[in-house]
């Protein structure tokens, strides 16, 4: 089993991703793909998404607005230096927090490709402005001259249109990203055996989907609920008989 530096790889942990990720080797990573916690008074008890509040995981870890930056100028330093050259980062924001992701992007030295909007349904319901029922996804990479992209569509335009899932019955966590968002990632710009990082593993999607391709996985989460649940989702993961890109 390959490792990295303490690390088993096709392994998720529960702790501080910094503080883990400080441990790892430099360049030994080939795509990171993450929605990092918000800053803002998001509560998982809340019916977000019109969900049943009793089976929605608490525990959620938010980080006060006044330390957003900082924090993730600290995570997304790790994240570069773990990175391979070839390597590049999808991050899942808001647009609560967007100015700062986008300022640390830039101060960390990420090369900005596309700014990704991720249309679903379930929008909140407002009353004085429009519905927010997008989302954005920031596509950078170390080197704009190596990164991989496997071209696996003729035209790939920067608006995706791909449903929320809905969860009947099972407990959830508040955030899940849809399986069919993070495999259209992971097809674009990873190839079977490259290692794929989540920082911010939640309920585990990216890894999930990552064991289900074929690709290695290493993931990160602070809450040890949403660690076990990840933990359950992944005994469950079938390797799907294709999983590469048709060159
Ligand atoms: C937006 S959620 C990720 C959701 C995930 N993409 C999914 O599909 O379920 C962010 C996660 O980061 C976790 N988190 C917050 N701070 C962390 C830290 N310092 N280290 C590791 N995980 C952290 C939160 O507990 C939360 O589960």
């Amino acid at each position: 089993m390959k490792s990295l530096g303490p690390f088993e790889i096709d392994r998720i942990y529960c702790g501080d991703c910094v503080e883990m990720m400080t441990q790892m080797p430099d360049a030994s990573v080939d795509l990171v793909v993450t929605d990092p916690p918000f800053a803002i008074d998001f509560r998982a008890k809340r019916s977000n998404y019109n969900r049943t509040q009793t089976r929605v995981l608490e525990g959620y870890n938010e980080i006060p607005q006044d330390q957003y930056y900082q924090f993730t100028v600290n995570w997304m330093n790790e994240v570069y230096r773990i990175l391979k050259k070839t390597g590049s980062m999808y991050v899942f924001s808001g647009w609560t927090n967007l100015r700062d992701i986008l300022n640390a992007i830039e101060e960390v030295g990420f090369v900005t490709l596309n700014h990704i909007i991720w249309k679903y349904q379930f929008g909140v319901y407002t009353k004085r402005r429009f519905v927010t029922s997008h989302y954005h996804i920031l596509f950078v990479a170390k080197d704009e001259k190596s990164y991989k992209f496997n071209k696996i569509e003729h035209y790939p335009e920067d608006v995706w249109v791909i449903k929320r899932e809905y969860w009947t019955g099972k407990i959830k966590t508040p955030t899940k990203l849809p399986v069919e968002l993070v495999k259209k990632i992971l097809l674009y710009s990873s190839d079977p055996e490259d290692v794929v990082l989540d920082p911010f593993i939640g309920s585990g999607t990216v890894a999930v989907v990552a064991k289900s391709l074929g690709r290695h996985f290493i993931g990160f989460e602070i809450v040890r609920e949403y660690y076990e649940f990840a933990l359950e989702r992944l005994k469950d993961v079938q390797v799907e008989m294709f999983s590469g890109v048709k060159k």
